[in-house]
């Protein structure tokens, strides 16, 4: 028995050591035929055996419910959105979003924001209604209109009830609805709308806004299916010589 068992770990660890398994695993994943480089998607690492540092109980502060409950981001992710938001946390200026979904996100933001001595406002946009407008040749013909919906805007503005942060939920298109965002100065902005289009235009906007120092995270970077998303982020980091930096999935940038 034992050795059978031993023989049956040894034969799994050689397929996963080349890979094998792993290829196995994401044959599904959407590689999208506007993409320039597909082998750079290739066969991703096995980050599943690596630390987690949110696993500590000291960070269940930070994955609550409300969080958890009402997001599509990986526990990984929303880890870094946290260690971000913490690292500006000396920095004058607002918080903005660009795809808050069902609000998950944004609440997590919140709860950091309230901890935070400096005084911010929030600045969350989305249609509450997913995708409104695709770019079928910038972001691919599989993206449809009406993906991607989540909680309807009446939901999120429950969720994001705070006494103490002016929070300020814009329901509508992105570029159109930037005019209604007033700040004047961001410290951090987290864009996490999957397209070209917005995503360009939000980060153009954040951008402009954002105090040296200030951190922009973008969710949508890593991923083939949102390719329309990174060759925007690339095209406004070029234009602006600001320098991305690539993290497994999201992409974050430190204005210089
Ligand atoms: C991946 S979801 C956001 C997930 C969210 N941050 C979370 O914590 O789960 C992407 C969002 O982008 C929004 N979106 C896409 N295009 C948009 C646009 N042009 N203007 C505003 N929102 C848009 C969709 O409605 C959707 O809610």
């Amino acid at each position: 028995m034992g050795l059978l068992r031993n023989i049956r770990i040894w034969t799994q660890k050689c397929l996963l050591d080349r890979g094998f398994l792993l290829e196995r695993i994401n044959r599904t994943q959407v590689i999208p035929t506007v993409i320039a480089a597909p082998e750079l998607y290739r066969r991703p690492d096995d980050y599943s055996r690596l630390l987690k540092p949110w696993h500590d109980p000291a960070y269940s502060d930070v994955f609550t419910d409300e969080v958890t409950s009402n997001t599509m981001l990986s526990p990984m992710k929303l880890y870094y959105l946290h260690r971000f938001i913490t690292q500006v946390r000396d920095l004058p200026g607002d918080v903005f979003e660009a795809g808050t979904g069902s609000g998950g996100s944004s609440r997590l933001l919140l709860n950091a924001v309230k901890k935070q001595s400096q005084h911010r406002e929030m600045w969350l946009l989305d249609t509450f209604e997913g995708y409104q407008k695709v770019d079928a040749v910038r972001d691919g013909a599989h993206v449809q209109v009406n993906q991607c919906r989540c909680a309807s805007f009446e939901d999120v503005h429950r969720l994001l009830q705070e006494p103490t942060v002016p929070v300020h939920l814009i329901k509508g298109l992105i570029p159109a609805t930037l005019d209604e965002v007033k700040a004047v100065t961001f410290a951090f902005a987290h864009i996490d709308v999957n397209l070209h289009e917005p995503t360009l235009a939000a980060f153009e906007f954040c951008l402009q806004r954002l105090v040296l120092g200030g951190i922009i995270v973008f969710d949508d970077y890593g991923w083939p299916a949102t390719y329309g998303a990174r060759c925007a982020i690339d095209e406004v980091a070029t234009k602006h010589g600001q320098n991305i930096i690539y993290l497994g999935e999201q992409a974050f940038l430190i204005k210089r």
